[in-house]
């Protein structure tokens, strides 16, 4: 089969299309022919291997090969179609389209990927298309796992840093589904596609610091890397919850003393990816309650302009990477 393959780590041009086996599915396994991947910003991260938080560097380096990357396919999060299972398989059939993620196993840049029937996989909202489902499982399964564990209430103010990204776009039109009121940060560019997905309120960090907004909020919802933590906290009314999706170390220890001994609860985690929580996107988008906005679709010969494309951050929505042929 064709995949988009990198042998060593380093910038986008290490992203090359080459031949290789196509993956066989175990008993319990389906194969999958992928018709469309996110090129996410940890996809650039897993190539590039660099991290703007420190601390997992070298335990994530232990894990995806310290000289050179253990797995030479990348792509997390696709759209296809199953077309083949393992013999013990009950929950799929061949002929099945279907979305989610490959999880650390990676594969989705390939035309094929053989996954485990409990991977997070769920079948593909009716109302989108491939290249418009692969870009919702990293966005979508991290931003419902944040807004759920916010708890948040109809007529709450959430704040969310980083609301033009994939994970932070989804976290806007999830949280106005919930009925609060969206004051969303990010670059300026983004800001009227974020005021389309729910925002009431929007911020560019390039030119407004909303930390001196003398704004207070029941929810912040953090995904940016160095955000100013004591003075994000010091925003929350009574009550309130940070949560924080791309945590420093010194956030970590932070957040238990801050949980622990004031009102506010601060929640760090890296979300688990389920497949009951992607059913439960199937069923938001099918309901019109949230959508995926896609930024340009490219082929897989281009899928370095893909990853340049994430990484000057000109992006409004997700880079999706057509895999197969068009
Ligand atoms: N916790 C988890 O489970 C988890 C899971 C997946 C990913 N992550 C990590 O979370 C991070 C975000 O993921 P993503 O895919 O959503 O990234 P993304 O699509 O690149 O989104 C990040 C957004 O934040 C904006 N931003 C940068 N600095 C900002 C600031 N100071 N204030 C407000 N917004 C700012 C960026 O805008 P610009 O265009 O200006 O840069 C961009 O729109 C990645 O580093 C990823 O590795 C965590």
């Amino acid at each position: 089969m064709k995949a988009v393959i990198y042998t060593r780590y380093g910038e986008p041009d290490v992203l090359r299309l080459a031949d290789v086996p196509t993956p066989v599915p175990g008993d319990r396994e389906v194969l999958i022919r992928v018709r469309a991947a996110e090129a996410t910003k940890s996809d650039c991260e897993f190539r590039s291997f660099r991290y703007s938080v420190k601390w997992f560097w070298l335990p994530l380096r232990i894990a995806v090969g310290v000289s050179r990357p253990r797995r030479r396919i990348l792509g997390g999060y696709f759209a296809g179609e199953v077309v083949s299972v393992g013999a013990r398989v009950t929950r799929f059939a061949p002929g099945d389209q279907v979305y989610g993620s490959a999880g650390l196993r990676l594969g989705g840049y390939g035309e094929y990927v053989a996954l485990s029937e409990r991977a997070a996989i769920a079948p593909k909202p009716r109302n989108m298309t491939f290249d418009e489902a692969a870009a919702v499982p990293l966005g979508g399964l991290n931003a419902l796992h944040f807004m759920r564990r916010a708890a948040i209430r109809p007529g709450e103010q959430v704040l969310i840093l980083g609301a033009g990204g994939s994970i932070g776009a989804h976290a806007v039109q999830l949280a106005n589904s919930m009925g609060a009121q969206v004051t969303a940060v990010d670059h300026g560019i983004k800001e009227s596609l974020v005021r389309r997905l729910g925002a009431g309120d929007f911020i560019d960090y390039t030119t407004d610091d909303v930390t001196t907004a003398g704004r207070r909020f029941d929810v912040i919802f953090d995904m940016v890397p160095a955000s100013p933590y004591r003075r994000l906290i010091g925003m929350l009314n009574p009550g309130g919850r940070y949560l924080n999706g791309n945590p420093r170390l010194s956030v970590l220890v932070r957040s238990v003393l801050t949980t622990r001994f004031t009102d506010k609860t601060v929640t760090v985690a890296f979300a688990p990816e389920t497949t009951e929580a992607l059913a439960t996107l199937t069923e938001l988008i099918e309901a019109d309650k949230i959508r995926s906005i896609v930024d340009r679709v490219y082929p897989m010969s281009e899928a370095a302009d893909a990853h340049r494309r994430v990484e000057t951050e000109q992006r409004l929505g997700a880079v999706v990477i057509t895999i197969g042929e068009p």
